[in-house]
């Protein structure tokens, strides 16, 4: 049987290269997609020391042009692509009053846009083979809200009501469609807007954590790569978070 292909966008670095790396450890052959080629290369030699196929593919979410590049590139090199998984995202943490409609183009072009772009160019293969696994990561931020962030709330909540209908369109083709919400979760991306080194913050958010800690990336992987399972196929339009039981609804 030939190795299935799983696709992940934002894989250089974070919460990315953490699913990438549960993916491959799940046996599929792993497209790299990110701007950032020198973290995505250290993506793929951490997949190629485990023992994992892993490639790099350039990928701007917010291009269509780069998009169905990066499909085109990765069905060459690898075969088509059986999972899809939607994680690259950016926001800036700012009161809604200080933003403007430039500031919520770019948080909706790239976290919504981004995925529907993704997801448009893959779906066809996936539905005309009868066999897929969308995963899109959303937040915990849509689910409960959260402060200075309200237009990227905003996208990531669009995320989830889109995946649900979509889930119920390409159901009858064995195409399933997910969504996975962390909490505060240590990464590069989230270190860019809270302090590290702000003991007295870091210690507010994670009274808010049942579990008592902040979610690592690692966290993240291994619900997405049980999402894009074999075993999970009786699974879709669900919306999953991961976030040490910060919300339970
Ligand atoms: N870290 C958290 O606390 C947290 C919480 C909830 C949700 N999330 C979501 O998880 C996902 C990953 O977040 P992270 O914290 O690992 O972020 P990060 O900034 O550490 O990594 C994001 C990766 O995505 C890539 N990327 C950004 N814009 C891109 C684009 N236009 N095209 C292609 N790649 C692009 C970046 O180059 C980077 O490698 C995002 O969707 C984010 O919104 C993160």
């Amino acid at each position: 049987m030939t190795q299935r292909v799983a696709f992940v966008s934002g894989a250089g670095r974070g919460i990315g290269r953490a699913i990438a790396l549960a993916i491959a450890d799940g046996g599929y052959a792993v497209a790299v997609g990110d701007m950032r080629e020198p973290e995505s290369r250290e993506t793929i030699a951490l997949i190629e020391k485990a023992g994992g196929k892993a490639i790099f593919v350039p990928l701007d979410v917010a291009n269509s042009a780069s998009v169905l590049a990066a499909v085109a590139r990765t069905t060459a090199e690898l075969g088509p692509i059986d999972v899809l998984v939607n994680n690259a995202g950016w926001d800036e943490l700012k009161p809604f009053i200080q933003t403007d409609e430039a500031f919520w183009q770019k948080v909706i072009d790239i976290n919504y846009f981004g995925t529907l772009r993704m997801i448009h160019a893959v779906l066809p293969g996936m539905t005309e083979r009868k066999w897929g696994r969308i995963i899109s990561i959303s937040s915990d931020a849509a689910r409960v809200g959260s402060s200075f962030e309200a237009v990227y709330s905003g996208a990531k909540g669009a995320v989830i009501s889109f995946t649900k209908t979509l889930a119920r369109e390409v159901a009858r083709k064995s195409v399933t469609a997910n969504c996975v919400c962390p909490g505060p979760t240590r990464t590069p991306g989230f270190e860019s807007v809270i302090d590290p080194t702000n003991a007295k913050l870091l210690e507010s958010m994670v009274k808010g954590v049942p579990l008592g800690r902040l979610g690592e990336p690692e966290d993240i992987g291994a619900a997405v790569a049980f999402l894009a399972s074999e075993r999970a196929g009786y699974i879709t339009g669900q919306t999953l978070s991961v976030s040490g039981g910060l919300t339970m609804a």
